[in-house]
């Protein structure tokens, strides 16, 4: 990368930050500083754009940061999808391919908002789990200064070409090839954790790494739906805080550098019934913190898309680990009509939730705070009331 290529970058990167202060993700100078000193494009400098292709296949299609014209691609407030999973990638044409993310450019207005939630100070030792492209280890050397900036990444080609294009501009953290369930495994202590991947639990590396008082940012995966979360781990090892109100999502964390392991579900349910329902298909797509309700009542079930061989019709469905299922369909002139598998008690839940969230007044994520326990019990509560669900060592 030469250095005019980066001089080239400057009126985009300055366009870039003005947007995301203007969003209000940008809340500090500080930050805003930072986000000016990196160009994205050094790492960054290609990335898979998903489009329909002449045969009607979804595919990612790689772009190129320094062709004519394309740096606009990369400065502007998008994921930029960076790895294909191997084993599922298969080529379609010469610039083409399909298969399962597994690395990305994170939103650089979510990066903004959780590097602000994780209010760093000065001299703060700071954790990244999930190297990626680098880019947000950039975005840490440029706010502390490389000696204070520590990230790992499952995958080790993914961390040495994070480290070369570090060095590109002058930056040296501390690298390592590691799951990041185990944290930094040397030993340090961290003031600050922040987590680029979802887990389903924080792990209990992350708690014995961070120092009490120490803040750890990280999106955690409840089945149904997740959220990005702020905890203060106390001296007791308890790590306790709020859903922020920056929201966004993260890839799952792997335990294989290359790929996602298959999941294990139990056969599902044979049909039981139909009955009406309150709760539509729309209802539950539409509202970003009633599916995080959801989660919390039904921490055992996930929410799939289901697609009926005979009439083609796409339904939410949500299933739940012991085989019981239940959904609703989102096209057609059943929207009111729940179809079920097994006990009926997934939608008795769904319908109780629906109830009480839009009885308090329908509270947003950062309504809701979180407990993790020093032996890994979760539960959430609603601050204003205290209403609290248990969520189990899950
Ligand atoms: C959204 S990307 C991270 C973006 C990155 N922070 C950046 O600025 O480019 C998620 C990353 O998490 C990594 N990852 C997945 N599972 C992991 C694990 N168990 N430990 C560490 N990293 C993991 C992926 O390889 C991927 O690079």
């Amino acid at each position: 990368m030469t250095e005019s290529a980066v001089d080239t970058a400057r009126p985009y990167v300055a366009a870039m930050v003005d947007e995301l202060t203007a969003a209000g993700a940008l809340r500090s100078p500080e930050w805003a500083e930072a986000f000016a000193a990196v160009p994205r494009h050094v790492f960054v400098p290609r990335w898979y754009e998903q489009e329909t292709n002449d045969k009607g296949i979804a595919v990612w299609r790689m772009q190129h940061a320094l062709h004519e014209g394309r740096l606009t691609g990369v400065y502007r407030d998008a994921t930029l999808v960076t790895a294909l999973d191997p084993d599922t990638a298969e080529q379609i044409d010469e610039t083409a391919w399909t298969g399962i993310p597994t690395s990305s450019s994170t939103l650089p207005s979510l990066m903004a908002g959780m590097l602000e939630d994780l209010s760093v100070e000065d001299g703060h030792r700071v954790l990244e789990i999930g190297t990626g492209t680098g880019y947000n280890a950039a975005l840490l050397c440029a706010r502390l200064g490389d000696q204070f900036v520590y990230s790992v990444d499952v995958d080790r080609d993914l961390v040495d070409a994070a480290q070369r294009r570090l060095s590109v501009l002058s930056h040296e953290p501390q690298l390592m090839p590691e799951d990041g369930q185990n944290g930094y495994p040397t030993g340090e202590q961290f003031d600050r954790i922040i987590a680029t991947c979802s887990v389903p639990n924080i792990p209990t590396p992350w708690i014995e790494q961070t120092r009490p008082d120490g803040v750890i940012v990280a999106d955690v995966a409840l089945g149904i739906e997740g959220g990005l979360v702020r905890l203060t781990v106390d001296a007791k090892q308890r790590a306790q805080g709020q859903f922020t109100a920056t929201s966004g999502r993260f890839m799952a964390a792997r335990n294989d550098a290359q790929t996602y392991p298959r999941r294990e579900r139990a056969p599902y349910a044979a049909e039981t019934g139909t009955h009406p329902t309150k709760v539509t298909a729309a209802d539950i797509r539409g509202h970003y913190p009633f599916r995080l309700l959801l989660a919390f009542h039904l921490p055992g079930a996930e929410l799939v898309y289901h697609s009926d061989d005979a009439t083609g019709t796409m339904s939410l469905q949500l299933q739940h680990s012991d085989g019981s299922w239940a959904r609703v369909p989102m096209t057609g002139d059943r929207l009111d009509t729940v179809t079920y598998g097994g006990t009926t008690e997934i939608w008795q839940q769904v319908e109780a939730a629906w109830k009480w969230w839009n009885d308090t007044g329908r509270p947003a994520q950062d309504q809701f705070g979180y407990t993790r326990e020093p032996g890994g019990h979760a539960s959430v509560w609603h601050t204003p009331d205290g209403r609290r669900w248990n969520l189990g060592p899950h």
